[in-house]
């Protein structure tokens, strides 16, 4: 299994999916989406994408993306997905809806929850390349302006810093660099 975790101050709760970039960058998180669970003809089986909302009107909420969550590629099919679930009535507790589950867990409850072997992505960190990544890798992303400090904070306390280089990439590339790594082993 591979985990993802992307943080976002994209919006808590239902936005407008005609205009992905004004509503909180969703169009970064349904690329993000489209580039972690999808190969070219299916969906990865083995990848798992936390998206965990910080944005208005009640943050956090967290939604866990699979493979059994029922969207296509694109970003409009991907945005009115999460604007569905968005819509729901969301408690603390996971609830299922077509695959996907949400709550209103925050970042950090889900990096507790997760434990395990995990690595923050950050241009400033140790260079991917001389890291041995195992077979259960958790990744933990930021959005168009990063982890805020304090959650990197949180997260370095079990958490590696890794680099995919110098160059500050789209979070979806990353994913997509990350997925290339990981299928190659
Ligand atoms: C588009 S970048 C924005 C970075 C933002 N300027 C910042 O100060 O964090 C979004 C996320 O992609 C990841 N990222 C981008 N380039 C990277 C790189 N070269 N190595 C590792 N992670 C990277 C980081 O997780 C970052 O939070």
């Amino acid at each position: 299994m591979r985990t993802f975790v992307i943080f976002t101050r994209g919006p808590s709760g239902p936005f407008s999916v005609d205009d992905l970039p004004d509503a909180g960058r969703m169009d970064l998180i349904c690329r993000c989406l489209s580039s972690a669970l999808f190969l070219s003809y299916k969906m990865r089986d083995d990848v798992e994408v936390y998206v965990v909302l910080n944005g208005p009107p009640r943050p956090p909420v967290t939604i866990r993306f699979t493979s059994n969550s029922g969207f296509y590629p694109d970003e409009k099919s991907i945005a009115n997905f999460i604007n569905e679930i968005l819509s729901l009535e969301i408690i603390n507790t996971w609830t299922e809806y077509k695959g996907a589950f949400v709550s209103r867990k925050s970042f950090q409850e889900v990096l507790n929850s997760l434990g395990g072997e995990q690595y923050i992505l950050s241009e400033k960190g140790d260079d991917i390349s001389k890291i041995e990544v195992g077979e259960r890798p958790i990744f933990i992303l930021g959005d168009n302006r990063g982890v805020p400090p304090n959650e990197e904070k949180f997260a370095l306390r079990s958490a590696r810093k890794i680099s995919l280089g110098k160059e500050s990439y789209l979070s979806s590339s990353c994913i997509s660099i990350l997925n290339w790594i990981c299928d190659k082993r």
